[in-house]
């Protein structure tokens, strides 16, 4: 991996990511592990105070610590070409997505957001039209993407080793939900619970439409129609816990499933790919091994020890045997976006068209659902 055209590092302004929040701080660390970016500026909260405590708990330069987002463009924007930051990361609510990251593309600034898009259909749909017009680069993290052995299973399929891809399961199991009192509030992300901020949806939004996406990007099939089944199991709960969604094109099936109430599961991610020559099976919680397997033949389990696939290997910076995860999965994404960034070649990553298709795809599960699982377009 190399600085590219550029030359040197990125400067990242981060929304979000404050003390207490979760997907910030891996964002900020993954931008930075391969050293190709630095953080030099971020509000970080909604709330001033708590956003000018983290910045000086990150030893930030207190000049380009924001109390809010909106200073933070309006300074960053008028500052010289060499100082100003290049990139501004999204990782608030579901809500603040289509203003804060229409407002740093605005600016001037390529974005890195976090999933879903936009709550709305409508807003996915001009924000990526946004994105187009801007000339910008859009990074949207379904970091799940950014696995070796998932890059080497999209290989695969698309060289055809697995033949006509006929069926796909994925599913997104959690059980966290089943430990949650009814109506307690929480340090964080209380927003998850309020229809009006997680969006149309709960889990199937949250990690249902990671699932999707998975088997949208290894497949690479688009499929045309939904039926789908939701519940909220929980008590009180204003939105899904648990569902089910059947998708389908004119040949294949693929089914997705997502649950925040099965005890046990932490992030149980997992995706079976049946095709007419072979199957494979990959988990991300042993996210090294991709599971081959073909009727008469012992099964493969593909390692990042077997080498040869291109794809796997340009992900990848440790010899095999020594663990890669999450943080290293989304460091791929920022490094494919990186080399776009800075006007080179890149690897494949998920931008604002998945945006608005994953968007879609949550709203179309949700009416479905309404309707008794009648079939949808998609
Ligand atoms: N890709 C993934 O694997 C993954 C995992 C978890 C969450 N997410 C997504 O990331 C986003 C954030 O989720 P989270 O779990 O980190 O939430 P969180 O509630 O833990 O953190 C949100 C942070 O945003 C800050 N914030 C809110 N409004 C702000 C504003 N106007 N200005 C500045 N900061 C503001 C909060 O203070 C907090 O620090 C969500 O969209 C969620 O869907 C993605």
């Amino acid at each position: 991996m190399v600085n590219g055209p550029l030359g040197r590092k990125l400067r990242m302004g981060i929304i979000g990511g404050g003390a207490l929040s979760f997907i910030g701080k891996v964002h900020r660390t993954a931008a930075q592990l391969d050293l190709r970016a630095e953080l030099v500026a971020g509000a970080f909260s909604s709330d001033p105070a708590k956003s000018i405590a983290a910045g000086r708990q990150l030893a930030l330069n207190p000049a380009r610590v924001y109390a809010t987002w909106t200073e933070m463009l309006d300074a960053e924007r008028r500052l010289p070409a060499d100082k100003r930051i290049d990139f501004v990361t999204v990782a608030t609510p579901n809500d603040t997505h289509f203003q804060l990251a229409g407002s740093a593309l605005a600016a001037g600034f390529h974005v890195v957001c976090d999933k879903p898009m936009t709550n709305g259909i409508a807003e996915a749909e001009q924000l990526a039209e946004q994105v187009a017009r801007s000339g910008r680069v859009f990074l949207l993290t379904h970091n799940y993407t950014g696995y070796p052995q998932v890059r080497l299973a999209r290989q695969l399929i698309e060289s055809g080793e697995l033949g006509e891809i006929q069926a796909v399961r994925v599913h997104y199991l959690q059980g966290w939900m089943r430990s949650r009192p009814p109506g307690q509030v929480y340090p964080r992300g209380n927003w998850k619970y309020e229809a009006g901020r997680a969006g149309v949806s709960g889990t199937f939004g949250d990690v249902g439409s990671h699932a999707y996406h998975l088997a949208r990007f290894v497949t690479q099939i688009r499929p045309t129609r939904v039926s789908a089944t939701l519940r909220a199991f929980s008590p009180g709960g204003a939105l899904d816990d648990y569902g089910v969604a059947v998708l389908r094109d004119d040949r294949a099936i693929i089914t997705v499933t997502a649950s925040q109430v099965t005890h046990g599961r932490a992030n149980d991610l997992t995706l079976e790919v049946d095709g007419v020559l072979g199957s494979l099976v990959w988990r991300q919680e042993q996210p090294d091994e991709l599971t081959l397997m073909r009727n008469g033949r012992p099964r493969e389990l593909l390692t990042r020890a077997g080498g040869g696939a291109d794809a796997a290997e340009r992900f990848t910076r440790l010899p095999p045997g020594l663990p890669e995860g999450f943080i290293e999965a989304f460091a791929n994404l920022y490094n494919a976006a990186f080399d776009k960034m800075a006007g080179g070649q890149s690897a494949t990553f998920p931008d604002e068209r998945d945006g608005v298709e994953g968007v879609r795809f949550i709203h179309q599960v949700v009416a479905s659902s309404a309707e008794q699982g009648r079939w949808l377009p998609l």
